[in-house]
């Protein structure tokens, strides 16, 4: 294969401690009471900023810069870190499944043949995010399986939905329950039994990640597997509407639900001989309900029946783990990661951050890869979120801490790479809450400043980035920007990430006084930050990458 080695920079000399830094959910955005990081006091960021255009510039983060699909595709932190790690842009999962689904070719698979099988006496389960977000899954992508599966032979099929709420509008819930009890009312008429079996929100049931949580995890088994919630309703839309009356709920944290029928009995709970299909793309938060429907031997909960199932997911979500075995669409094989270039050329890496975002910095990072590439010279720390509060209430998070790891880290000397993801922005904005967002940058300004003076004692570089928007933005807008109202002329609260282009800086002492970036590369995005940051460390680029954002002027 091609060689691993880097060719020395021309100008840039090696063994410098480089600070990456990713602020998660950190756009730009113009000043506007919706803006967050406007908002915020943010001293260290605003500081940067005046470095412009040599030190400081907007990069893209969404749509095709990112491999989505179209560049109406809002960015997120799976395509984010990915391109900030692999340096190339490679189609993602939505776009992957998009082909698959309109060539037909899902249903020649393996995955889909494996799961066939169980057509002729079993019932066919999807489970999965019910969304028009593109981040974790789409509804257009389950309304095209639903079809195409029922013309495929499945007889009796169960749809589990997780409410959403945080890639899309609060509320939006009932219209996509709507819409899919719409759908499977036709495919009854063509005399295919599918009904909705089991429910509840995103950031209650099912979907957590990174083992943050395991008793999401289990309450979604509960309802999904064993038909067993607190709540029983006769329908999805009324169990939703029902739900959502309690005046502190909402979409991202229903409670779970399971629908039965006149005797009280569960509709669709998972069986022997069933088939299962986990339906979104993104793998982070359907890794642990994979492993718990896969593995024979699981104690993170008492599944109490662990019933004799062939289950695929929409794409294998590790492939170190090969988990799910079987998948219906085969996931982008994101390879030569910087990480993985870095570490062959013996740089030293700490990579950092709270467990909900843990994985965004390494996972991702390494193209989908779990663990070191080379245990010798790598470090990656997980500092433990708190978990069952909510972020609004929560702030600060572990900005801090995560901050104080780094910057021991560089003080160290011990490592030439040291790497971080600062998670304010992005979580405590999809909570919706304004006052508590600014608040959250405000902390992420602080661990900033941490950072970068320890890069000043070593004589270091740091490089700052984002890998989507967020927090700079969070009122649902017209075509023209304007904030839209509800019918009782409230501003609409934005949760979600936003379609604005991120900032890069970079400095510190170590930087030599000439480099500067590029002016030739207007529409650069996150995939280019992998060369440069290999070019901070005093290595060429591969020329397979995305070009590098700087260059070395004559001071
Ligand atoms: C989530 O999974 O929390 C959101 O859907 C997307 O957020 P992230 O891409 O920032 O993780
Ligand atoms: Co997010």
């Amino acid at each position: 294969g091609k060689p691993w080695d880097l060719a020395a920079h021309p100008r840039l000399a090696k063994g410098k401690v480089v600070g990456v830094v990713v602020l998660d959910g950190w756009g730009e955005a113009p000043p506007d009471p919706f803006n967050c990081i406007h908002a915020a006091d943010t001293p260290t960021l605003d500081a940067l900023k005046k470095a412009a255009p040599e030190r400081w510039r907007l990069i893209k983060a969404h749509g095709t810069a990112v491999g989505l699909p179209t560049d109406d595709d809002m960015g997120n932190s799976e395509v984010g870190h990915n391109a900030l790690g692999a340096g190339q842009i490679y189609a993602q999962g939505a776009k992957l499944v998009d082909l698959a689904l309109a060539s037909g070719k899902i249903y020649e698979g393996e995955g889909f043949k494996y799961i066939r099988q169980s057509f002729e006496n079993g019932t066919l389960h999807l489970i999965g995010l019910l969304s028009d977000g593109g981040v974790h899954s789409r509804f257009d992508q389950l309304q095209l399986l639903l079809k195409g599966a029922s013309e495929h032979g499945a007889k009796r099929v169960r749809v589990h939905v997780l409410t959403d709420g945080r890639d899309v509008l609060d509320g939006s819930s009932i219209r996509f329950v709507e819409m899919l009890e719409e759908d499977l009312a036709r495919l009854r008429e063509k005399g295919v039994d599918a009904r909705i079996a089991s429910g509840g929100g995103r950031m209650y049931v099912t979907m957590d990640r990174y083992e943050n949580d395991w008793q999401v995890v289990k309450r979604g088994w509960d309802a999904h597997v064993l038909g067993e919630a607190p709540h029983k309703f006769k329908n999805a839309l009324e169990a939703v509407k029902k739900l959502r009356e309690d005046p502190k709920a909402n979409d991202q944290y229903l409670p779970p639900f399971v629908i039965v029928d006149e005797s009280g009995k569960p509709v669709g709970p998972i069986q022997d001989g069933d088939a299962v299909v986990t339906f979104n793309f993104r793998a982070d938060r359907m890794v642990m309900l994979a492993k718990a429907l896969e593995y024979e031997n699981f104690d993170k909960f008492d599944r109490v029946r662990f019933p004799k199932i062939r289950y695929a997911g929409m794409l294998q979500y590790d492939g170190e783990l090969k988990l799910p075995s079987h998948y219906l669409v085969a996931p982008p094989e994101i390879e030569r990661t910087s990480g993985e270039y870095l570490a062959r050329n013996g740089v030293r890496t700490y990579a950092c951050s709270e467990t909900v975002k843990f994985g965004h910095v390494t996972f991702f990072w390494n193209g989908n890869r779990s663990g070191c590439f080379n245990p010798s010279l790598e470090k990656y720390e997980e500092i433990p979120s708190d978990i069952g509060i909510p972020f609004n209430d929560q702030p600060k998070m572990k900005a801090l801490e995560i901050a104080q790891k780094a910057r021991d880290a560089i003080l160290s000397r011990k490592f030439d790479q040291v790497r971080v993801n600062i998670a304010n922005g992005d979580m405590v904005g999809h909570t919706g809450d304004i006052e508590a967002t600014i608040v959250g940058c405000k902390a992420a300004d602080e661990a900033v400043k941490i950072i970068l003076d320890a890069i000043e004692q070593v004589g270091g570089i740091f490089v700052l980035t984002a890998d989507h928007g967020n927090a700079e933005d969070m009122a649902k807008r017209d075509k023209s920007g304007k904030p839209l109202r509800d019918k009782d002329g409230k501003v609409q609260t934005l949760t979600s990430h936003t379609l604005n282009p991120v900032p890069i800086a970079i400095g510190g002492p170590g930087l030599a006084p000439g480099v500067r970036f590029r002016t030739d590369l207007p529409n650069a995005g996150l995939a280019n930050v992998a060369a440069t940051v290999m070019n901070l460390h005093g290595f060429e680029a591969p020329d397979h990458y995305e070009p590098t954002l700087i260059e070395v002027v004559d001071k």
